[in-house]
């Protein structure tokens, strides 16, 4: 069954503190809000991106309500993490419904609360756009998961469209004010920077969502670096 498991206190910038009140308000109506994209298209997606979640140990991030907590593969030990104790608490319930052994854990992905390569794979839906530093917690979810494990995140991101990527820009500051979401962010771009490799991307919605599916791959050590560039340095010489 459900444990849930009070990890803190959590850092928090004023942002991310600011996002965990927003959903603390939103958690006992959030599933009613999203009913219409739920049936129109979200269901459909987080089918898609966990029917590939595999592994004995998988993290979802940014759990929310649980909706996801159906398709976590069976038989995988999975820990779910949120910075919203109401969300959490949602999440709770529905996994005591389900009858879903998963460990829920309070947490801000800025700074999550793992060892490294503590999973074979991690997942998320609709995070990343709140998340203030999206990239510090893209990176944190690299270091936890191991060499050669599997990332697959489902986002909203900017339009590719220039005018559609432009109203986006413009309307950005209303979004975040209304409902926390940065619309007009390049998660794809962020995975890489955050020294995610990327294996897939697949566009929905008009480009506005995306399926992403990462990998890690493992760095080179100091002594492969050191290699390298001394391998480097005789072609150089070589070539004159
Ligand atoms: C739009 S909801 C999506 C919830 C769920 N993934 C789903 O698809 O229904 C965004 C969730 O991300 C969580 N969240 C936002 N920023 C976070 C952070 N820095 N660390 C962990 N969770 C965060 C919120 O509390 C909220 O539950």
């Amino acid at each position: 069954m459900a444990r849930e498991e009070r990890v803190g206190p959590v850092r928090q910038s004023v942002e991310t503190a600011r996002t965990q009140k927003r959903y603390d308000r939103q958690a006992a109506l959030f599933d009613l809000m999203e009913t219409p994209l739920e049936l129109l298209a979200f269901n459909r997606l987080r089918r898609r991106l966990w029917s590939e979640v595999h592994g004995a140990r998988v993290l979802e991030v940014g759990v929310g309500t649980g909706k996801n907590l159906p398709y976590h593969p069976d038989g995988a030990r999975s820990v779910a993490i949120d910075l919203s104790p109401r969300m959490l608490r949602r999440a709770a319930s529905r996994a005591q419904r389900l009858g879903r052994d998963v460990d829920l854990v309070l947490a801000d992905a800025q700074h999550l609360p793992f060892r490294d390569d503590a999973f074979d794979s991690a997942a998320d839906t609709f995070v990343f756009c709140f998340v203030p530093d999206p990239i510090a917690g893209l990176e944190e979810v690299r270091r936890v998961v191991r060499d050669e494990g599997q990332i697959h995140l489902v986002e909203h991101v900017r339009a590719r469209n220039p005018v559609m990527g432009r109203l986006m820009d413009l309307a950005n500051p209303i979004a975040v004010r209304l409902s926390g979401a940065n619309i007009n962010r390049d998660t794809v771009s962020n995975v890489a920077k955050a020294g995610i490799a990327l294996d897939s991307v697949e566009s929905r919605s008009l480009g506005v969502v995306k399926l992403i599916r990462g990998s890690v791959q493992p760095r080179p050590s100091a002594q492969e670096e050191r290699e390298k560039l001394s391998q480097e340095k005789t072609e150089d010489v070589a070539r004159g």
